[in-house]
């Protein structure tokens, strides 16, 4: 076929995409809609393509009628006709030969053969993880299952229809938390297990993973954490029960195994990879192979706060997808600027959301907390790498209007320059559209100052004049101009003892409500109220380390108390903050 732009006037440009899910069916599209000469050839190990795998745990749940066909996001149909798609489904591409430019594809029925391109995508995703548990050295028994492919989801549903009572879950992430929260839903007698101390405790914080794991346990989930899975006896080829290092042995029907990823790139040989075996890519997606691109799970990128890192998502995944196929086509945009991992999931009544970098993942990267009382700052409050935190526990809407429940909210940023560098939200289904602002601020380099400036949404039914995610904007810019003084809650908690021998710790809340729950002897009391009638009570030269229930009276007490010469701090987010719930 001629080329109509006559750039490649004697041959079609033969682009062939390996793996055709999130990442792979998007670029084949969209080398299509730039160009309508491009020979191009996708090739699927499965027998679907383009299929909605987030889908999955509500399939196996019945939260999504229709069993695995209802996950097809574009048909092989749509592919082959509208897109022009020349697709090849249940073949696996074994070799990529990039002296010469070929790949070895192996069929369904054992026969191989070679393909050459002169472009080449890979977006073969990722395969679980399978961690070392005595009983699955030969592979997994029957009755154990990840959840990554379709044919994951047709096991599972097999075992459910088969009628499975008894399952357990090998890992608290995303995949294994959905998929316990559903199977619970069906009444199934459900146990999850991880490593770490909460659920979802790779992306929340500890400070915000509780919540999210009562709100998993509320559902009939019975949790195992900060355990570590030992065996699974086998009996016949078929897991008969789970043993937790230290524990008796749990009867199980079936085993879901979803305790991480790693990348397919196995076809990547002799290409630059990242340091957990992820592709390495440029702005382009294009690897060290400039004719050979790869996009989605199997790739590292960069994030936009952290530096490199894998994120298994569909959003960008399909972002560069689009990415690649500009830049082999020859459209924009063709340039991946970075990703802000931005995610969301519901834990029965409760949502989580979080977006940019976690508190831990800061750390990890080596930022050090500041705080405005010095002994225990970390960092000076102008170091490149010195981060905040605040918390904020208002309403999703104003108080006045039926249905507003708490909108937990952390926030962290750096002290000096305002910038957002990550948050996490606790509460209704209305966190996903909280945490949306918050990843455009941070897309948008925008500063704790631009969120107190921006007008959201309001009406009593959807939000309040100060909306519940601008609220944690005023606090944290209040902390860079020094009218907040204090410390997040948690570190307050964590120094308590330190702070008592260095001065008055002062609780400011009523007495019915110390009596729910309150940080223990050696804590004074004067409820906010009649703080200013009492001062003769707080001794006056040493620092005073305010309290109350969400932030906000300490922060009116520690203004009493500095108006009255006192050296006075609040702990940001009071003790709704110490495992975001309201208690
Ligand atoms: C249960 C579940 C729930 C999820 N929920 C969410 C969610 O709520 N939100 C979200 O953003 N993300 C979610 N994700 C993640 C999201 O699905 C992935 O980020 C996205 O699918 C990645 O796209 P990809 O193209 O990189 O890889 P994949 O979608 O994994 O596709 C890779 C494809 O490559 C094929 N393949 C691999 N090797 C070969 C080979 N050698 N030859 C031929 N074909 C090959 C595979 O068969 C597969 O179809 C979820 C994932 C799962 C499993
Ligand atoms: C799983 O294996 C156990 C032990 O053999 C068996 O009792 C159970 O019925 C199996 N469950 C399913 C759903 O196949
Ligand atoms: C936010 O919560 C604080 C503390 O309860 C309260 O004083 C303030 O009025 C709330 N703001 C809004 C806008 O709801």
């Amino acid at each position: 076929m001629a080329s109509k732009t006559g750039v490649n006037a004697t041959k079609t440009l033969k682009v062939i995409v390996i793996g055709c899910l999130a990442g792979g069916a998007a670029a084949a599209c969209r080398v299509r809609r730039i160009s309508e000469d491009a020979e191009i050839i996708c090739i699927e190990k499965s027998a679907f393509p383009s299929f909605g795998s987030c889908g999955m745990p509500y399939v196996a749940g019945n939260t999504i009628e229709g069993g695995v066909d209802s996950l097809v996001v574009t048909s092989a149909d749509t592919l082959i006709n509208r897109f022009g798609v020349d697709l090849r489904l249940e073949q696996t591409v074994t070799a990529v030969d990039r002296a010469s430019k070929t790949i070895t594809v192996a069929t369904k029925d054992g026969k191989t053969y070679t393909e050459a391109y002169d472009k080449l995508v890979m977006s073969t995703g990722t395969r679980p993880f399978i961690p070392p548990i005595k009983g699955l050295e030969s592979g997994l028994p029957e009755n154990v299952t990840g959840l990554l492919t379709p044919t994951d989801l047709a096991s599972l549903i097999k075992l459910r229809d088969d009628g499975a009572k008894r399952c357990f879950v090998i890992g608290g992430g995303f995949i294994g938390v959905e998929t316990a929260e559903q199977l619970a839903k069906l009444g199934l007698d459900v146990t999850i297990c991880d490593m770490l101390p909460f659920v979802m405790n790779a992306v929340y914080d500890d400070d915000v993973a509780p919540a999210l794991t009562k709100a998993l346990e509320d559902t009939g989930v019975k949790t195992i954490l900060g355990a570590v899975v030992e065996s699974i006896e086998v009996s016949g080829g078929r897991a008969v029960s789970v043993t937790v290092k230290g524990r008796d042995a749990i009867p199980v029907d079936a085993v879901v195994m979803a305790a991480g990823n790693r990348p397919n790139s196995e076809l990547a040989t002799g290409m630059t990879l990242g340091p957990r075996g992820h592709i390495a890519v440029n702005e382009h997606m294009q690897t060290s192979d400039p004719d050979v691109y790869a996009v989605g799970d199997v790739v590292t990128v960069p994030h936009l706060v952290l530096g490199e890192s894998w994120v298994p998502l569909a959003g960008p995944a399909q972002r560069q997808g689009r990415v690649a196929a500009g830049h082999i086509a020859g459209g924009l945009p063709d340039t991946y600027k970075g990703t802000m991992a931005t995610s969301v999931i519901r834990v029965g009544a409760v949502v989580g959301a979080s977006t940019g970098a976690s508190e831990r993942a800061l750390r990890m990267a080596g930022w050090k907390q500041w705080c405005g009382y010095s002994p225990l700052s970390e960092a000076t409050k102008d170091d490149d790498k010195a981060y905040s935190v605040v918390y904020t526990h208002n309403g999703t809407h104003v108080g006045y209007y039926p249905g507003s429940v708490p909108l937990h909210a952390k926030l962290i940023f750096h002290p000096t320059s305002g910038r957002i560098l990550g948050a996490q939200i606790v509460s209704d289904d209305t966190a996903a559209r909280r945490i949306d602002v918050i990843a455009t601020a941070i897309k948008g380099g925008l500063t704790v100052e631009d969120l107190e400036e921006t007008d959201l949404a309001y009406a009593p039914e959807f939000g309040s004049p100060k909306d519940a995610i601008t609220m944690p904007g005023f606090v944290a810019s209040g902390i860079m101009r020094g009218t907040q003084q204090g410390m997040p809650m948690t570190m307050l908690v964590k120094h308590l003892d330190e702070l008592k021998a260095a001065g008055t710790v002062l609780d400011v809340r009523s007495a019915g409500e110390l009596e729910a729950c309150n940080l223990g002897e050696g804590v004074l009391n004067i409820n906010v109220d009649e703080l200013r009638g009492r001062l003769s009570d707080v001794p006056q030269d040493k620092p005073v380390f305010v309290f109350c229930r969400v932030g906000f009276r300490g922060y009116v007490a520690q203004r009493i108390l500095e108006a009255n010469g006192y050296e006075a701090y609040n702990g940001f987010g009071g003790m709704c903050s110490v495992q975001f719930t309201s208690y």
